[in-house]
């Protein structure tokens, strides 16, 4: 049989997979290493187990003792996981910034999590950190693996990313692209595989607003960049720094998900836009392999909600959609305009109304399409309601029966304008410069909002 003897052994070996769509019209080949198929989702399943072994054979950890970790989700979740098979109870302090999703999954595997508020300065006794330093401090029992500090961070991917990724391109690789975090990553990885190749060009990719490479300031890229220097991170590593705003990474994060067909996170998007900037100044022959640490499925509320990104500015606000569009975009033989003539006999109308398969038509004194000549309407619920009581009604001329006169709309006003009028009215009628163009019924707009590409 084929089988596992935990989940646990499922971490890792995660596939190189070719970008083609987002890495359009370089001559590199740039790859990407889903990390994201770890068991629980991210990179960090690979230190979780790592460090919680590594701790119970120093005798940090005992049997009934408990993990505190400051973490912004994906490490709490590889801890998680080692925690629920080894039976330890979890606490988990992370910033309010960090999305719900990430939070009711950690609180899913048993685990407790303590909310500390984003906008404080590491030293700050409010900050994650410092929370879970006392936590550590209060329980008995309580052992932090730090992910900041703890040595075998960067000693699981020296151990299994970069040899994963020496193998996976028979040694060819020439560019590797990482996002750093506590840098455990991005050091493990390329320790191992500038001592295979020293000519390896080893990039950092760092969010607008991270110490790594630049100014600090708050944004709002999950898991990557930091406002500290973490004990993991050896910077001598790094040959060069690409800085990557939040909206242009939730945009190529958007991209990757919809066009390579995968759920990726908005650190993903970073290292990505990082991959292909340098990709482009590289050869036919280079290969670049860019980490994709996690999946989308944590940010579903965030990044890949149109709303959310409104809120945040981080996408241009929708397009002003004009009545005119929604009439141009009426589909079949049907003319725009039907019209009914005031002295013609009910019957008639009927028959007009029949023949188009409308329910409505706006009323005319004369044949045309000036608006002066519409007097009125007819709506089948009123004609059969008439000739429902009164059979007699069918021989009478249509303006004796007829409604009021349906609201006139300008070609060129937001279609905000033709659906406030439809609350109050089944149909508009389009008007350019004094002549009638079409009606729209709220059909019409609903159909339009459906069949619209979203942008
Ligand atoms: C989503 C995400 N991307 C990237 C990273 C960076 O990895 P590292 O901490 O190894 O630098 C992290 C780390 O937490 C992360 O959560």
């Amino acid at each position: 049989m084929e089988v596992l003897g935990s989940i646990l052994e499922a971490v890792g070996d995660t596939p190189l997979v070719r970008l083609t769509k987002v890495a359009g019209g370089v001559r590199a080949t740039v790859l990407a290493k889903l990390e994201m198929l770890n068991p629980g989702g991210s990179v960090k399943d690979r230190i979780g187990l790592r460090m919680i072994e590594a701790a119970e054979r120093q005798g940090l950890l005992r049997p009934g003792g408990t993990i505190v970790e400051p973490t912004s989700g994906n490490t709490g979740h590889g801890l998680a996981i080692a925690a629920a098979i080894h039976g330890y109870r979890c606490i988990f302090v992370m910033p309010d910034k960090m999305s719900q999703e990430k939070i009711a999954l950690l609180r899913a595997y048993g685990a407790e999590v303590v909310i500390t508020p984003t906008a404080v300065p590491p030293e700050s006794p409010e900050s994650y950190y410092r929370v879970a330093d006392r936590l550590t401090e209060e329980i008995p029992g309580a052992f932090q693996p730090n992910q900041y500090f703890n040595a075998e961070n960067p000693a699981a991917h020296y151990d299994t990313t970069g040899p994963e990724i020496w193998r996976q391109t028979d040694g060819r690789i020439t560019a590797l692209v990482v996002g750093v975090g506590t840098g455990g990553t991005i050091t493990g990885t390329a320790r191992y595989l500038k001592e295979r190749n020293p000519d390896l060009l080893v990039v950092g990719a760092d969010p607008e607003g991270s110490i790594y490479s630049g100014e600090v300031h708050p944004y709002l890229t999950e898991g990557i960049g930091e406002d500290f220097w973490p004990d993991t991170f050896d910077p001598s590593l790094v040959d060069r720094w690409v800085r990557v705003g939040d909206r242009e990474a939730f945009r190529m994060a958007r991209r990757i998900t919809r066009e390579e067909g995968i759920l990726v996170g908005g650190s993903s998007g970073t290292a990505v836009v990082a991959a292909v900037e340098v990709a482009r100044e590289l050869g036919p022959d280079d290969v670049v392999v860019v980490i994709l640490p996690d999946t989308g499925r944590n940010y579903l509320s965030k990044l890949y909600s149109d709303s959310w990104l409104l809120q945040y500015g981080l996408t241009d606000r929708p397009e002003v959609l004009r009545v005119e569009e929604v009439l141009q975009a009426k589909h079949g033989d049907m003319p725009s305009l039907v019209t009914v003539n005031a002295h013609e006999k009910v019957r008639q109308a009927i028959d007009v109304l029949q023949e188009y398969s409308i329910s409505q038509a706006p009323v005319v004194r004369e044949a045309g399409v000036d608006v002066t000549q519409f007097v009125g309407a007819v709506h089948e619920n009123a004609l059969l309601d008439r000739i429902f009581r009164d059979p007699d009604a069918l021989q009478a001329d249509v303006a004796e029966v007829m409604g009021p006169p349906i609201a006139l709309v300008e070609f060129d006003e937001p279609i905000e304008v033709a659906f406030e009028a439809l609350q109050h009215g089944p149909a508009v009628l389009v008007v350019k410069a004094g002549q009638a163009l079409g009606v729209l019924t709220r059909s019409d707009l609903l159909e339009f909002l459906a069949h619209r590409r979203p942008a």
